[in-house]
């Protein structure tokens, strides 16, 4: 007689979703929850900025739904997290800082808004998730679209008045002129029809206004650990 046949179940991967809109500390905050858990961390929103970067250096046009949609399926992108640093290639160049330049922080909310970029996406990060057996994972639908099931949902904000504040105290700059930026890219964020940035109805609102970034990440990690 044969053994009885074992149906291997894949162990079910853990997933911390970060949202939250640009500036409120989700980098940090992601980054010092990965380091805790010992999981690898993804940040979602460098892969828009990786497609944006391909489609600026193919000089196609930001808004041309079709080809920007086609640029993403054919797209070769690797994305890996190190020192602090998500280290990005597109197309074997690498584009680590090119993505955090002003020409692809204009032109990426156009990238984001489109749909069939949005689905591709979305499949590649649940991939490189379960590729990696579990993550946390920052940007701005994941605990509400890309992972619904996740272990625990945070969702990261901060007056936009702060959020200019740290900007300029980072890489200098005029507060007023930041925040304006700030309130607009927010705007186009939340006012997107395919997957705007929300609260997830089950998520954990942290407010970094007055708390500083490292007291909310010792105070994640506190909850994690009881
Ligand atoms: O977090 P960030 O500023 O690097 O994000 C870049 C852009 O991508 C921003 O316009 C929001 C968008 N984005 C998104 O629509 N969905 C995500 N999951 C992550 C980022």
């Amino acid at each position: 007689m044969s053994p009885p046949e074992v149906v291997a179940s894949a162990p079910e991967v853990t997933v911390v979703a970060i949202d939250g809109p640009a500036g409120a500390g989700k980098s940090t905050v992601g980054r010092g929850v990965a380091a805790e858990l010992g999981v690898g961390y993804l940040d979602t929103g460098a892969m828009y900025r990786a497609v944006t970067v391909a489609v600026l250096r193919r000089g196609i046009d930001p808004d041309d739904d079709h080809a920007v949609a086609s640029a993403t399926r054919s797209l070769d992108m690797v994305i890996d997290d190190r020192d602090g640093v998500t280290w990005v290639s597109v197309d074997g160049v690498d584009a680590t800082g090119e993505i955090r330049g002003s020409e692809v922080t204009a032109a990426v909310s156009a990238v984001a808004a489109n749909s069939a970029v949005r689905a591709e996406l979305v499949e590649r990060q649940r991939r490189w998730v379960r590729d990696h057996g579990g993550a946390v994972v920052e940007g701005r639908d994941i605990g509400s679209v890309v992972f619904p099931d996740a272990a625990l949902k945070l969702y990261v904000t901060a007056s936009p008045r702060v959020r200019a504040e740290r900007r300029v105290a980072q890489s200098g700059g005029d507060v007023d002129e930041i925040e304006d930026a700030i309130r607009e890219r927010d705007r186009k964020d939340s006012s997107r029809t395919d997957s705007p940035l929300v609260e997830a109805s089950d998520a954990q609102i942290v407010d970094t206004t007055v708390m500083s970034i490292d007291e909310v990440v010792a105070d994640i990690v506190g909850r994690l650990r009881r």
